[in-house]
C-alpha cells in the first residue's frame, strides 16, 4: 500500500474556498478591482508563440531586480509568496528542525514548515497583536531553522518595526527569516536594504494584492546572494508561467496605478474603522487592505448575513486569540459605501450585549 509520508499524513487540511465566491469579494485581500491598464493591453497582445514556448524567467527577473533595486542574484520570481514560502521550506527544513511562527498568520507558513517534517512553533502575538520580540528571542534554539513573520500581518493588520525584526534575525543567524511583505504597497515600509546586512534574511512581495494580479500567480523572493543560490536550485526553472511574465514589466511600470489604488484603499480603512468606532465594534488598527473587528458572539450569524446580501468577508473566529473575529477587506469608495450600508444595517439588527465592546 502507498502511503504518504507522515509528516504529509499528519498535516492539517487547509480549506479556503475554491469555487462560488459570486458578489462583493471582501475576503481574499486581492485588489476588488482591477489590475493596472497597461496589464490588461499586455494581455491583448499576447501571441501564439509566447504559449507555446516554455516562459523565460531571466530577462523579468533582471527588470523587477531594477525595480527592486538589487541584483538579479538576490532575486527569484515566484509562483506567488506561496511558492517562495515552500522553497524556503525545502532549501532549510530538515524533519525535526524547528520552524517559529508569530500566531495568528497566514496559514501557509505552518502548513509548508510542517509539510517538511519539521516542528511548527506558534509564538503567540502579545496584546492588541503585539509583535511578541521577547517571546521569539526566548524561542530560538539551536534546532531553529525558519522564522516567518508576514509584516504587516494577515489576518491582524499590525505591523512590527524594523528594529525588532532585525533583533530576531540576528538572534538567529542559523535560521532562515522571512520578513512577507504581501501589503507592502498599503503600508510603505520595507526590509528590502536589509538583505546585504543580514545574510540570512530574506523578503517576500506579491503582486496579488495591490497589483491586481492574483489570478496569474506571481510574487517574488529576495535574499542574500549565496542563500539565492541555494533557493534557486529547488525551484523549477519555468515556476513563473508566460502570461504572468509578459504581464509583470507591464505592472511594474504603472506605478500610479499602485500609488492610487493603494491611497483608495487607505481611505476606505480610515471609513471603515471610523463606523467600527461609532458602531461599538473593536478592531484593530490596520497597516494593510483589510481590518480585523470581533463581532462577538454573533460572528458567524454576520459573515452569512453579509454572503446572503452579496458581501463575502473572512470568518477567522479559529485563528489563535480571534474568537469572535471578521476580516474584512477594503475596496473601492463605492464598494466601500455598500459595505458601510450593508454592515450598519446588520450590526444594529445585533443584540448590543453580544457584540464586542470597542
Ligand atoms: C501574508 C501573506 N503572504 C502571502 C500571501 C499569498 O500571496 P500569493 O498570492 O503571492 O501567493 C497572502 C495571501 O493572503 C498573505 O496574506
Amino acid at each position: 500500500m502507498l502511503n504518504a509520508r507522515e509528516a504529509v499524513q499528519s498535516l492539517k487540511e487547509y480549506h479556503p474556498p475554491l469555487s462560488g465566491r459570486t458578489g462583493l469579494r471582501l475576503d481574499f485581500n486581492e485588489n476588488t478591482e482591477r489590475p493596472s491598464s497597461h496589464v490588461l493591453q499586455r494581455l491583448r497582445q499576447l501571441d501564439a508563440e509566447q504559449l507555446t514556448r516554455y516562459p523565460e524567467r531571466e530577462p523579468v527577473e533582471r527588470f523587477t531586480a531594477q525595480f527592486l533595486g538589487v541584483n538579479p542574484a538576490e532575486v527569484l520570481l515566484t509562483n506567488g509568496v506561496d511558492e517562495a514560502i515552500h522553497l524556503l521550506c525545502q532549501t532549510y527544513l530538515e524533519a525535526g528542525d524547528e520552524a517559529l511562527v508569530v500566531v495568528p498568520t497566514f496559514a501557509m507558513y505552518e502548513l509548508l514548515a510542517a509539510s517538511t517534517g519539521a516542528k511548527v512553533i506558534p509564538v503567540r502575538a502579545l496584546d492588541e497583536f503585539r509583535f511578541p520580540t521577547e517571546t521569539l528571542l526566548n524561542r530560538i534554539s539551536p534546532a531553529t531553522r525558519l522564522i516567518a513573520i508576514a509584516n504587516p500581518n494577515n489576518p491582524t493588520g499590525s505591523a512590527a518595526s524594523p528594529s525588532e525584526m532585525l533583533l530576531v534575525a540576528r538572534a538567529a543567524a542559523h535560521a532562515a527569516v522571512l520578513v512577507d511583505e504581501a501589503y507592502f504597497d498599503f503600508y510603505g515600509q520595507t526590509l528590502l536594504p536589509e538583505i546585504r546586512r543580514m545574510p540570512n534574511l530574506f523578503v517576500a512581495r506579491t503582486f496579488s494584492k495591490a497589483y491586481g494580479m492574483a489570478g496569474l500567480r506571481a510574487g517574488v523572493l529576495a535574499g542574500p546572494e549565496q542563500q539565492m543560490k541555494m533557493v534557486r536550485k529547488v525551484a523549477s526553472p519555468y515556476n513563473v508561467n508566460a502570461v504572468a511574465l509578459a504581464c509583470l514589466p507591464a505592472a511594474l511600470g504603472d506605478r500610479d496605478f499602485v500609488e492610487q489604488y493603494a491611497a483608495t484603499v487607505r481611505r476606505g480603512r480610515e471609513r471603515l474603522q471610523a463606523m467600527l468606532r461609532s458602531l461599538g465594534i473593536r478592531y484593530w488598527p490596520s497597516q494593510a487592505n483589510f481590518v480585523l473587528a470581533n463581532f462577538g458572539s454573533c460572528a458567524q450569524a454576520f459573515v452569512a448575513e453579509m454572503a446572503r446580501r452579496g458581501i463575502l468577508v473572512r470568518d477567522r473566529s479559529s485563528d489563535p486569540g480571534c474568537s469572535g473575529c471578521v476580516r474584512i477587506t477594503l475596496g473601492t469608495a463605492e464598494q466601500m459605501d455598500r459595505l458601510l450600508a450593508t454592515l450598519e444595517e446588520i450590526v444594529c439588527t445585533m443584540p448590543v450585549g453580544e457584540r464586542a465592546a470597542v
